[in-house]
């Protein structure tokens, strides 16, 4: 079911404003990355267009809609409908948050934050495992960028992750954005984030803009990405090696061309 294609050096969001113009131009990107839900539960206008742009690249999935962290387990409707999706487009991998959206069948379109206790391991573990044995992958999952902290927290974000990891055998897509949204929002040290997780966890990165509101910063996907980001991207290569890293761009969609100098931007900073 999964693409042999390795996933390796700079990719870019597969933008709908793009399409034909990856089609025509052909540009030289290593790989796409696809938002999960515009290509579920009959979103399938554009699924000519995928399948064209697939023929020339590999892809992975990135979805926002799992609800990995739901404490009455992941919704069965959803999993069918990415198993088919990833049965039509083979990717490279899955990706989706360490996150929660739906609960007793009211849904959201935040990606709302999980306290980081022992009981939401747990849960957020179990729910991994169905998922991994359902979908037969090893799942990707986000740091999220988040605006508050529970009060019942038992232990930092990355203590958290690692723990997550460890129980669930999944891996980690780390948003270097969201780690320094998260750092001032929440006022701890990026790079101790970064120096406390191990090397052979992290499968992809992520990089993308944020809004600065001045009392917190809002990740909102809708600029370049900024020189403290930037700085710490460096800092992440310097630690994790040369991870397969997208560029990611939703608001403000730029031209395709200002994302592939994002990409270069960031394919520059290899060793
Ligand atoms: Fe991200």
């Amino acid at each position: 079911m999964f693409n042999k294609h390795l996933i390796e050096n700079v990719g870019i969001s597969l933008k709908g404003d793009h399409y034909q113009d990856i089609l025509d131009s052909k540009p030289n990107v290593p790989w796409f990355e696809i938002l999960s839900e515009n290509f579920m539960f009959g979103n399938e206008s554009n699924l000519e267009y995928l399948l064209s742009i697939r023929k020339n690249y590999p892809l992975t999935l990135h979805g926002v809609g799992m609800s990995i962290g739901s404490a009455d387990g992941v919704s069965l409707p959803y999993l069918q409908e990415l198993k088919k999706l990833i049965e039509t487009v083979s990717p490279s991998w899955v990706s989706d948050h360490l996150s929660w959206s739906n609960y007793s069948n009211k849904f959201t379109n935040d990606l709302l934050p999980l306290p980081f206790t022992n009981e939401t391991i747990d849960v957020v573990s179990d729910n991994i495992k169905f998922v991994q044995d359902y979908l037969g992958i090893e799942l990707v999952l986000e740091n999220p960028s988040s605006y508050l902290r529970y009060c019942v927290d038992e232990m930092t974000e990355w203590e958290f992750i690692n723990k997550i990891v460890e129980k669930s055998g999944c891996k980690i897509l780390l948003d270097i954005n969201n780690i320094y949204v998260n750092s001032y929002n929440h006022n701890f040290d990026a790079k101790e984030f970064i120096n406390n997780l191990p090397k052979n966890i992290v499968k992809e990165f992520h990089l993308s803009g944020h809004l600065n509101k001045e009392a917190y910063l809002f990740d909102d996907h809708g600029d370049k990405v900024c020189d403290e980001v930037w700085d710490l991207y460096r800092y992440a290569l310097n630690h994790f090696g040369n991870i397969p890293t997208l560029i990611e761009w939703d608001n403000n969609v730029p031209t395709l061309s200002t994302l592939e100098e994002e990409a270069k931007k960031a394919q520059r900073l290899f060793s």
